[in-house]
C-alpha cells in the first residue's frame, strides 16, 4: 500500500529486446517523464534492469504506468507482483508498476483516442477533410479508452493506502480520476495536464457525449492542475460551456458539480538545474560536445531538439532557416543548423508522413545551399540523449517554435546548459512563453518570414547581450524545479 501514487501512460523507463533476447532499459522521452522522473530522482538514462526479490520495504512513491510494448510486458511479468524496483537506478525509492493492458486495448486508447483525438484537439491540429472523423471505429476506440482508464483506476484503488494522494497525469487518463473516486472516495486525487487545453470553439469538435465525459472525468479529481493560466482558463471555459449543472467560480478557481468541488490550479514546471548540469558534465556528453565543436568549427550553430511531432512545427522551422539563407546570403558558410527530430508515435500515419516531410524539407535545403565544404543543415533522427545535452552546451541560437505546447522544456534546458550564452527564439504559443518572454526572442509560429528574421537578429546579437539574456532565462527556467512543481500538486490536496 502506498501513500503517494503517480499514474501516467508513459513511465520513467521502457524496455526493448536486445539481439540475444535480453531486456534493455531506456529512459522514457517527453516533458511528462522529464518532469516526473526528476521528482522521484530517476537517472536520465539508466543502465540495465535489476529484478530484486519481493519483500522490500514500502517504496516512497508508486508510479503506475502502461506497458507500451511486448518488451515492457515481459519486464512487468518478471518483476515481483508486477512492481519493478528501480532503486538501483536512482529512482530514489520509487517502485514502478507497469500495467499489462491488452495490446489491442492499449493501441486503441493510446493511438486512437489519446494521440489522434485528444492530442489533436488540445493542440489545434485539426485539418479537414481527414480529421476530425468520429465514426463507428472511433466509438470502438473510445470504449477501449474507457477500459484502459478503468485498468488504471483498478490498479490505483488496489495499491493506495487509506487516504493516500494520487497524482494522475495527462490526457491519456482523463477518465481515471472519476473512476478512481467512484472506487475509493477516501483518496485525494489530483489530475495534471501536461498539454494545452483546447478553447471551447475547438473543444466542441469532439462529439458532445465524449467532450462531456472527459470534463466529467477530470472533475473526479479534487484538484486539476495546468502548466499555465491560459490552459487553466480554457478548461474553466469548457466546463462552463459544455457541462450542464457545473458552477464555475473564476475568482475561487473552482468547478462545483453534483456537490463535489474541484479546484483548478496553475503549476509551472521548470528544470532541476543542478541535476541537469551534473549530467551534462559527464564524459559521454563532453565527448559529444567536443565532436560537435569540431564539426561546426567557428561557424554559429542554430539548434533545435524535438520529438518528430506535428505540434512542434519542425517543417515551418526549416522553412524559416531556408528563408534566412535566401534573404541573408552573408550567412552562407557561417552558420549551421543542427536539427534533432527524434522518432515519435510512429504507429500513426500522420506522424510517419510528417517525418517524411521533415526529411524532404531538410534534403531540399541541403541540395539548394550545400557546398563541398559547408553542410548548412544537419538533421539527426536517432535519439541520443547525451548528444542532445551536448548540443545545448554548444548552441549559439536555440529554436523552439511549436504551434502550441503545454510548456516545452527544451526552451528551459537549453539556456541552463549553454556555455557561451545562447539566444532563444521562442514561439509565443508555448506555455514556456509565459515565463520566458522577457528575454527570449518571440515569434508567431505560423509566420515563417518573421521566424527567419528573428533567427537573423539572434545570430547578430552581440555575445554579451546574448549571455546576459541567457543567464536570466536560465534563472527563470530553474525557478520552478520539478520537486516544487510536484510538491505544489500534492500540497493542493491538503
Ligand atoms: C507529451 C505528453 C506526454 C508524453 C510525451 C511523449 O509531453 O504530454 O504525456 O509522454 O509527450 O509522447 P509519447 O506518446 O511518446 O509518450
Amino acid at each position: 500500500m502506498s501513500q503517494v501514487l503517480v499514474a501516467s501512460n508513459r513511465g520513467p523507463v521502457s524496455f526493448s529486446l536486445s539481439e540475444d533476447g535480453g531486456l534493455v532499459m531506456r529512459r522514457g522521452g517527453g516533458g511528462l517523464v522529464s518532469g516526473l522522473a526528476g521528482v522521484v530522482g530517476a537517472a536520465p538514462d539508466p543502465g540495465p534492469p535489476r529484478f530484486p526479490g519481493p519483500g522490500r520495504g514500502d517504496p516512497g512513491v508508486l508510479w503506475v504506468c502502461a506497458s507500451l510494448g511486448d518488451a515492457d510486458r515481459a519486464a512487468a511479468r518478471r518483476a515481483p507482483e508486477g512492481r519493478l524496483d528501480l532503486d538501483g537506478h536512482d529512482i530514489g525509492g520509487a517502485a514502478v508498476r507497469m500495467l499489462d493492458v491488452p495490446a489491442d486495448t492499449f493501441h486503441r486508447a493510446y493511438n486512437g483516442v489519446a494521440n489522434s483525438t485528444l492530442w489533436f484537439v488540445h493542440h489545434l491540429l485539426f485539418d479537414t477533410p481527414r480529421v476530425p472523423h468520429f465514426d463507428a471505429r472511433a466509438r470502438r476506440d473510445w470504449q477501449s479508452y474507457e477500459a484502459y482508464n478503468a485498468a488504471f483506476a483498478d490498479a490505483l484503488a488496489r495499491d493506495a493506502a487509506p487516504g493516500a494522494k494520487v497524482a494522475i497525469q495527462d490526457y491519456h487518463l482523463s477518465l481515471a480520476p472519476r473512476m478512481l473516486r467512484d472506487r475509493r472516495p477516501d483518496l485525494r486525487i489530483v489530475h495534471f495536464s501536461h498539454t494545452p487545453w483546447a478553447p471551447p470553439d475547438y473543444y466542441r469538435l469532439l462529439p458532445d457525449d465524449i467532450g462531456a465525459q472527459v470534463l466529467h472525468g477530470v472533475l473526479g479529481a479534487d484538484h486539476a492542475g495546468f502548466l499555465t493560466g491560459r490552459w487553466a482558463a480554457a478548461f474553466l471555459d469548457c466546463c462552463e460551456r459544455f457541462l450542464p449543472g457545473a458552477r464555475v467560480d473564476r475568482a475561487a478557481g473552482t468547478v462545483t458539480r453534483a456537490g463535489h468541488a474541484t479546484r483548478v490550479g496553475v503549476h509551472g514546471l521548470g528544470v532541476d538545474g543542478d541535476a541537469l548540469r551534473r549530467r551534462a558534465a559527464e564524459q559521454d556528453v563532453v565527448e559529444r560536445a567536443r565532436a560537435l565543436r569540431d564539426q561546426v568549427g567557428d561557424r554559429q550553430l542554430i539548434v533545435r531538439i524535438d520529438r518528430t511531432e506535428l505540434s512542434k512545427n519542425i517543417v515551418r522551422g526549416l522553412a524559416a532557416y531556408r528563408e534566412l539563407l535566401v534573404n541573408h546570403p552573408e550567412w552562407h558558410g557561417r552558420v549551421v543548423h543542427l536539427a534533432f527530430a527524434y522518432p515519435s508515435r510512429y504507429d500513426l500515419s500522420e506522424y510517419r508522413e510528417y517525418t517524411a516531410a521533415v526529411q524532404r524539407t531538410a534534403k531540399q535545403i541541403t541540395d539548394e545551399f550545400g557546398t563541398p565544404d559547408w553542410d548548412p543543415l544537419v538533421l539527426q533522427v536517432n535519439d541520443d540523449y547525451p548528444r542532445s545535452l551536448a548540443a545545448y552546451r554548444v548552441a549559439d541560437v536555440l529554436l523552439v517554435n511549436p504551434i502550441r505546447d503545454g510548456m516545452n522544456l527544451v526552451a528551459k534546458e537549453g539556456p541552463v546548459l549553454s556555455e557561451r550564452g545562447c539566444a532563444l527564439v521562442l514561439s509565443r504559443e508555448a506555455g514556456a512563453a509565459a515565463e520566458l518572454s522577457g528575454d527570449a526572442l518571440m515569434v508567431n509560429p505560423f509566420d515563417v518570414s518573421q521566424t527567419a528574421e528573428t533567427l537573423h537578429r539572434a545570430l547578430l546579437m552581440p555575445r554579451e547581450r546574448r549571455a546576459e539574456r541567457c543567464a536570466r532565462l536560465a534563472a527563470a527556467a530553474t525557478a520552478l524545479p520539478p520537486r516544487r512543481w510536484f510538491a505544489g500538486q500534492l500540497a493542493a490536496l491538503d
